[in-house]
C-alpha cells in the first residue's frame, strides 16, 4: 500500500473512527508505510535532523490535530540522550521511527489503582525501533505504560498517531522510584 501524506487526513479519520482493536493495526500500517515514503521523509523528517543535536530535550516538531479531537498526528524529535518520563495516554496510540533509533520500555501496573497517587510498576520489556521495524502500538490508560527515548548518539525522529481521548486528562505520569502516579492535563 502506498500512503500519500497529502491525502492522510481522510485516511486518519477513517482509522480513528474504528474501534480500538481495529484502529490499532490500521494505524500501525499507516505509520509503517508513511516512514518509508521518500517524499514524506524528504519534506517532513530530514529537515528536522539538522539542528536536532543542539536541542536539550525531546520535542514535538510538527502536530496535525483533527478539529474535533478525533486524532492527533505528531512528529517527535529525539536528540541523543533524551527521553520521556514513564507515562500512559488517555487514547490509543501508535508510532513508528522515521530516522535513527528509539528505545521503548514498557511497564506493567501491579496495583489495582484504588489508591490515589499510588502506582506500583514492574518493567515488562524493552525494544529498539528503527524505520524498518514497523510501528509500536499502545492501548489507553494502564494498558500500555511506557517510556520512549533515544539512548544513541545521533538524533532520532518518530511519527505518532493518537486516537480520540477516553478521559478529560491527556494521560498519566509515573515515578516508580516513589510508587507515584499523577494525572497529566491537556496541553
Ligand atoms: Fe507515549
Amino acid at each position: 500500500m502506498t500512503t500519500s501524506f497529502a491525502n492522510s487526513p481522510n485516511e486518519l479519520r477513517l482509522i480513528c473512527e474504528l474501534p480500538t482493536e481495529s484502529a490499532l493495526p490500521r494505524a500501525a500500517r499507516f505509520l509503517a508505510d508513511l516512514v518509508k515514503e521518500p517524499a514524506f521523509l524528504g519534506s517532513q523528517i530530514l529537515p528536522l535532523l539538522r539542528g536536532a543535536s543542539n536541542a536539550e530535550g525531546w520535542y514535538v516538531a510538527r502536530r496535525y490535530d483533527a478539529h474535533d479531537g478525533a486524532y492527533s498526528l505528531q512528529v517527535f524529535v529525539w536528540p541523543p540522550g533524551t527521553g520521556t518520563r514513564i507515562h500512559a495516554h488517555s487514547s490509543w496510540g501508535a508510532y513508528a521511527c522515521a530516522a535513527g533509533t528509539v528505545l521503548e520500555e514498557r511497564y506493567d501496573r501491579l496495583d489495582d489503582g484504588a489508591q490515589t497517587g499510588y502506582a506500583r510498576l514492574k518493567k515488562a520489556w524493552q525494544l529498539r525501533w528503527s524505520p524498518e521495524d514497523g510501528a509500536s502500538t499502545v492501548l489507553p490508560d494502564d494498558g500500555s505504560i511506557h517510556r520512549v527515548g533515544n539512548p544513541g548518539e545521533v538524533p532520532a525522529v518518530s511519527v505518532h498517531l493518537y486516537g480520540p481521548r477516553t478521559e478529560e486528562v491527556d494521560g498519566r505520569d509515573y515515578d516508580p522510584s516513589h510508587d507515584y502516579v499523577c494525572d497529566r492535563s491537556v496541553a
